[in-house]
């Protein structure tokens, strides 16, 4: 008896995590995003970031116009939270259907956070108001006290900061971003149903050796970093677990090959083009496959409180070569799973 499943059929996706940049970037990836995706909610971590309603439209405006003729794709914005971030504006922004969410980054926690916020204390009127209005609150979890080693920064974040945060706001919505740790998982298993979490595929593949395989690997550094084998694993178990708390967000981050490949170079994995490709494989090794649509395509819509998406995209095992280096309008970008096979091939509706 031949058991194996070859194609799966599920509805539409989201990826709710993703940063498509601006100007040339912004050509070069859009495509790829919305070619997998129905939805996405956009990262505002642009330079200057989005901090207005008025600045989230624009950008809204030339995400459309990046897009490929007749592409199906929603970009849901975020407002990017400094110290002196505006609860008017951003209730009014949630009220007119422009900002979907906003964004908590940890001044200097990650790319372009220099505006970020410096204490929480400083916000609290805006996640009180957030609170009343249902505004979903997305935070980087990361501190960055240079006495925190680098790889207990998330687990710090969540036993200085998010744990009296949820405290102080019951009724906030929080989705913890990219969580890497076992520490994450159980925090948010045993928290309410106001507390989920974006899973990346990178941190289901990766765990912290890939940094160092045989030599310094920039193309598998990105923020909040790979952590050990057990974490990798807890991962595994809580994206794969049929629980609603844990959703699809890329946290595709793309920098151009010469900013990753660099004395300095920066934190962000482009995971976008194979990014399903990429889910398939993890829950297919775990057994899970009938699992993928509700962590692909179900829970993160009940999550915000937005409608299911109506069509279906298909995964069909069939093995692709995934490229060295991808050149799109002018940017050469090194895509997650460089150089190897996977085994899913996504096909759009
Ligand atoms: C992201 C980026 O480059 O914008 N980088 C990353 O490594 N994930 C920022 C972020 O999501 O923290
Ligand atoms: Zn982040
Ligand atoms: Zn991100």
């Amino acid at each position: 008896m031949n058991d194996t499943i070859d194609r799966i059929t599920i509805r539409r996706p989201d990826d709710w995590h993703v940063h498509l940049r601006d100007g040339a970037m912004l050509e070069a990836v859009a495509s790829f995003t919305a070619r997998q995706f129905a939805r996405a909610i956009i990262m505002p971590n642009l330079s200057p970031p989005v901090t207005s309603a008025a600045s989230a439209a624009a950008y809204r405006d030339r995400i459309m116009a990046a897009l490929p003729a007749g592409a199906n794709f929603t970009p849901l914005m975020t407002c990017y939270l400094t110290d002196d971030a505006d609860a008017d504006d951003i209730a009014s922004g949630h009220a007119a259907g422009i900002f979907t969410a906003a964004k908590l980054y940890p001044a200097n926690a990650t790319t372009n956070s220099a505006y970020g916020v410096t204490d929480v204390a400083h916000i609290m009127p805006v996640l009180e108001r957030m609170q009343d209005i249902g505004m979903p609150l997305l935070v980087h979890g990361e501190v960055t006290d240079g006495d925190i080693d680098i790889f207990d920064r998330e687990a710090v974040f969540i036993e200085r900061i998010l744990d009296k945060l949820i405290r102080a706001l019951p009724g906030l919505k929080v989705v913890f971003e990219h969580i890497t740790t076992a520490q994450a998982v159980q925090f948010v298993d045993s928290a309410g149903p106001n507390i989920a979490a974006t899973i990346t595929p990178h941190h289901l593949h990766i765990n912290r050796n890939a940094m160092f395989a045989g030599g310094i690997r920039p193309h598998a550094y990105c923020l909040p970093v790979a952590k050990r084998e057990l974490h990798r694993l807890a991962l595994r178990k809580a994206a794969t677990s049929g629980s609603p708390k844990y959703f699809l967000g890329t946290d595709s981050a793309p920098h151009e090959i010469h900013a990753k490949e660099s004395a300095c170079g920066c934190a962000g994995i482009f995971n976008a083009p194979y990014a399903l490709e990429s889910y398939a494989a993890v829950f297919e090794k775990e057994g899970a496959l009938d699992r993928l649509e509700g962590f692909a395509s179900i829970y993160g819509a009940n999550f915000y409180g937005l409608p299911l998406n109506e069509g279906m995209i298909s995964l069909e095992r069939s093995d692709i070569q995934v490229p060295d280096d991808i050149e799109s309008a002018g940017s050469t970008l090194v895509p997650f799973h460089a150089g190897s096979e996977l085994n899913w091939r996504m096909i759009p509706s």
